[in-house]
């Protein structure tokens, strides 16, 4: 989403689930590498797909949505939306809070079954923007209601689990959902290349008030989508006009390159700082500082036993019978197609997450449930180990 606003463009570059697959940056061209095709066969491949999330247990949270009918909903109009990691926002007195958005859909969630979502495919499988163009066409606006979760800097400091870690969930206990907006999409693009294909989202457009947290995967964002924006689009796609702020005039040093369309500052001063009346920095922009301590080195994220307490909650007590059975369903018909030594692996970490869930996951793959248990008692350096080809 882009929010033209009078102090700039912002932007929330999110997902329709809360949480995602690692929380390390540095794995993510390698995640990204996992959902490409095979680099010998060209084909989509389960064991590339199925070898990395085995071996990245971090991932088992957003795996057990994905595979549930969230990961297939029913149209654009019928899921939500997440900013996914924390932000910052602080006030004019520099106070800081935690927050995680919500876009919570007002047609009500609706997914589709794998049977329904493989037949859609095949059929039709432009559905869903169909659905968003006519409806909007049609004089039906799809709205969502917009909530925020909100810690403190002292909530956060105590909390159970790293408030800032993406694979993780801030439990409505812990802190609720608080409405502070709506959301309608009212109306169509005229022309899809110019307003969407040249669009250039960024989790690093922000406008003061709004900031980063420290959650290592959006510092790893913050640069990562403008390179690609320069690559896609040339060095000046922010001039493009879906890009451009629509409540406020650009102002920076940044001149030339490829595709300059603009007066490209004309005679102005292209330096800071300058006493030929050149525009300053907004005070208004700069963030409040935070405290920081510890060793700057790098090192890998601890694998922790904490990371099977939210999808094991998830399906326990928030699934229903009929979501267990369609999320065991669905794992089962992708997982069986990859080897059984990285089923034997995968199927450990359900078991982990619930035994119940390991149980069916490796009924349906027909593996012996006493060598997953077994698997899944044994430390994921042991579980690697064991389960080598
Ligand atoms: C270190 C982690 C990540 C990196 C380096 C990364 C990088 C990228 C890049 C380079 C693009 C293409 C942007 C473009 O062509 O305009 C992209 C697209 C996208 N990413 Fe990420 N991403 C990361 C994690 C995430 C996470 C955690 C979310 C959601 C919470 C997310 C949501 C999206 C979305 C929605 C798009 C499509 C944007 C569009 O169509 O304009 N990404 N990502």
């Amino acid at each position: 989403m882009k929010f033209y606003t009078e102090e700039g463009d912002y932007d929330v570059v999110g997902n329709n689930t809360p949480v995602f697959f690692i929380r390390d940056p540095l794995k993510f061209p390698d995640f990204i590498h996992t959902q490409k095709r095979n680099p010998a066969t060209n084909l989509k491949d389960p064991d590339m797909f199925w070898d990395f999330l085995s071996l990245t247990p971090e991932s088992i949270h957003q795996v057990t949505i994905l595979f549930s009918d969230r990961g297939t909903p029913k149209t654009y109009r019928h899921m939500n939306g997440y900013s996914g990691h924390t932000f910052m926002w602080y006030n004019a007195d520099g106070d800081v809070f935690w927050v995680k958005i919500h876009f919570k859909t007002d047609q009500g969630i609706q997914n589709l079954t794998r049977q329904e979502a493989v037949k859609l495919a095949g059929e039709d499988p432009d559905h869903a923007t169909r659905d968003l163009y006519r409806s909007i066409e049609a004089g039906q606006p799809p709205s969502w209601t917009v909530y925020a979760q909100i810690m403190t800097p002292e909530q956060v400091e105590n909390y159970r689990y790293d408030s800032f870690d993406i694979t993780k969930v801030w439990p409505h206990a812990d802190a609720p959902l608080q409405p502070f907006g709506r959301m309608v999409l009212d109306r169509n693009p005229e022309n899809y290349f110019a307003d969407v294909e040249q669009a250039a989202f960024s989790p690093g457009n922000f406008v003061p008030g709004i900031g980063p947290s420290p959650d290592k995967m959006l510092q790893g964002r913050l640069f990562s989508y403008h390179d690609t924006h320069r690559h896609r689009l040339g060095p000046n796609y922010h001039l493009l006009s879906v890009n451009a702020p629509r409540g406020t005039t650009e102002t920076n040093y940044q001149r030339d390159g490829a595709m300059r369309f603009d007066a490209n500052g004309q005679g102005g001063p292209n330096y800071w700082p300058n006493t030929f009346g050149g525009p300053a920095p907004d005070p208004n922009a700069a963030l409040p500082a935070i405290e920081l301590s510890g060793a700057a080195d790098r090192y890998a994220y601890e694998l922790t036993d904490d990371d099977f307490v939210q999808p094991g909650n998830l399906y326990r007590n928030v699934m229903t019978d009929q979501d267990r059975e369609n999320l065991v369903g669905n794992i089962v018909g992708h997982l069986r197609n990859a080897k059984q030594n990285i089923q034997l692996r995968q199927c450990a970490l359900f078991y982990k997450a619930d035994i119940d869930y390991g149980t069916r996951v490796a009924q349906g793959l027909e593996l012996d449930r006493k060598n997953v248990e077994k698997t899944a008692s044994l430390s994921q350096e042991e579980r690697v180990k064991k389960t080598m080809p």
